[in-house]
């Protein structure tokens, strides 16, 4: 760790993790080895939290940021936080992000992963360890990047768009809003909006309903 990230832990504020799975984990080391304060965990069941998903139970002072892998249920844990401004953005100081890139609020990037020049990161995104974001990328809203997802250049990443563990995008390709990439699925083409996806080259297994209008907000950059 560098100086400045030591000085940048010292004055900042406290980290509220909200879930306490295998992703709050990961962001809770991300935090502390960026050396900044944590308050701790938000969860309605896991007996570690020190209260519930809910903005009341957030400490004063302390920003929040929400991991919970799946983008449906991120963004149904979102609504409860309805008018909440205090959201962290979590980094790992292993990854390496442009700085000609640009990350919305809430956002993790989790250990080595990579966001190159140009790409933009929309708000309550996860980008997982080892997960790669190529120059000149968009990705929406509430989308998650699993570890191991390789987006390449030009690529757009819809709302709330799930990618499997190893899912690859080819340079240029759009995926809709809410699909789901199985893991290991390789995109070779534009895809729709709501449909499952897998294989190599990847095609579509099924449709499903968008999820309900109440679950696709916020999407804000
Ligand atoms: C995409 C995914 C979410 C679909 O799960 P699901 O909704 O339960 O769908 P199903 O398991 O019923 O699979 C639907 C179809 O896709 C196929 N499929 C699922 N995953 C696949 C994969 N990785 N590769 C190839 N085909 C796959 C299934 O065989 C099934 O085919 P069928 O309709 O011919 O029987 C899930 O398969 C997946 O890949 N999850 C990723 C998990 C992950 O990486 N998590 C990250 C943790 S950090």
């Amino acid at each position: 760790m560098t100086d400045d990230q030591l000085a940048a832990g010292r004055h900042a504020e406290p980290v509220a993790i909200v879930g306490a799975g295998g992703l709050g984990q990961e962001v809770l080391d991300a935090v502390v080895v960026a050396g900044r304060p944590v308050s701790g965990f938000l969860d309605d069941e896991a007996e570690e939290a020190f209260g519930p998903a809910q903005p009341e139970a957030v400490p004063a002072g302390a920003s929040v940021i929400v991991a919970l892998g799946d983008p449906v249920v991120r963004s149904e844990i979102l609504q409860r936080f309805a008018g909440f401004d205090r959201w962290a953005t979590v980094v790992h100081p292993s990854a390496v992000v442009s700085s000609r890139s640009r990350l919305a609020h809430g956002v993790f990037v989790g250990a080595l992963a990579y966001v190159g020049p140009l790409a933009r990161v929309g708000t309550h995104v996860v980008v997982n360890v080892h997960a790669e974001v190529g120059h000149h990328v968009t990705v929406g809203p509430l989308a998650t990047l699993s570890p191991m997802v390789a987006l390449n250049g030009g690529v757009t990443i819809g709302d709330g768009v799930f990618l499997g563990t190893g899912a690859s995008v080819e340079p240029g390709v759009t995926i809709g809003a809410w699909s789901r990439v199985a893991a290991g699925a390789h995109i070779t083409r534009d895809c729709a909006a709501c449909h499952l996806l897998a294989g190599n080259p990847a095609k579509g297994r099924r449709m499903f309903e968008p999820p309900e209008p109440s679950s696709s907000a916020p999407v804000d950059w």
